[in-house]
């Protein structure tokens, strides 16, 4: 028992904590660009997508629930080690640089920072529309599959990307969370104790290849909306005639 308590506080278990939730937030970082390019296939799909789930509803919440574990693990897990190798070098270097350190590698606790902050700043502009609400109000989509009325996901993030400000915040926090990405991957492998050679030469290249994928993945869509390649939708006519302040009449056109 007590083998299994120093087990549980040990530095190794805290390393497990980061490399597994690590990973886990990366699966869902390629769920959430594969779901996300659907904003080039047009409103219908992005936003048949989106409804698709909200309508998960209690599985939903599962993957929420689980994802919150794993992001508020990882952020211990960071904040844990770095103060145990902050009380075990209390002195620190003269120089930092060590020969087989990169950019990434030394800028860890400042990209890891830029990605809690894009989260909660990302939360409240598409999750919550605090941020820019007149773009998350702006109407439903009638689908039309369906004549379903929902929430226009599609125009809400052409909105968002249209303001440069907004476009270049999520470009700059794209490449802060790619560099994170393409250090923490290949650590997060040699954690979990992928110590054979051949194994380790392909894993140290899983990292970079990802981080490059997130930034073409995630990055085309900001600049896809600057740049044109992705439109606001067009119109749609009596777009909220199932409402009761928008009656079905030839004239009413609500958004
Ligand atoms: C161009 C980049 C991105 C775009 C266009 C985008 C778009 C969106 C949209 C539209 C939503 C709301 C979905 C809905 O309510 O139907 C959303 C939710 C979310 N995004 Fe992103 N996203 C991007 C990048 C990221 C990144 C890099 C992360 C993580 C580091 C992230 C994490 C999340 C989370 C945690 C949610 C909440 C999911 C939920 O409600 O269950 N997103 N994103």
């Amino acid at each position: 028992m007590s083998s299994l308590l120093q087990f549980l506080r040990s530095t190794v278990f805290t390393k497990i904590v980061m490399a597994i939730t690590g990973l886990l937030i990366i699966g869902f970082l390629i769920g959430h660009m594969l779901g996300n390019l659907l904003m080039f296939a047009g409103p219908e799909k992005i936003n048949a997508y989106a409804l698709g789930l909200k309508n998960l509803g209690p599985l939903l919440w599962l993957v929420r629930f689980a994802m919150i574990a794993a992001f508020g693990l990882h952020i211990w897990s960071s904040i844990e080690l770095a103060s145990r190798n902050k009380l075990a070098r209390p002195v620190q270097y003269d120089t930092k640089k060590s020969l087989k350190s990169t950019f990434a590698s030394r800028t860890m606790l400042v990209s890891g920072l830029a990605i809690l902050f894009f989260v909660i700043y990302h939360l409240l502009h598409y999750t919550f529309g605090i941020i820019q609400p007149n773009t998350y109000y702006a109407g439903g989509y009638r689908m039309e599959s369906t004549g379903e009325i929902v929430h226009h996901v599609y125009n809400m993030v052409v909105a968002g990307f249209q303001n440069p400000f907004i476009a270049l915040s999520y470009i700059i926090a794209l490449i802060f969370m790619s560099s994170h990405v393409s250090h923490a991957t290949s650590s997060a492998f040699q954690t979990l104790g992928v110590m054979n050679p051949n194994i380790k030469k392909i894993t140290s290249k899983i990292g970079p290849a990802l981080a490059g994928l997130f930034l073409v993945g995630y990055l085309s869509i900001p600049i896809g909306v600057m740049i044109g390649v992705i439109k606001k939708a067009p119109d749609q006519k009596h777009v909220s005639t199932m409402t009761k302040d928008c009656p079905d009449t030839a004239d009413c056109k609500c958004e």
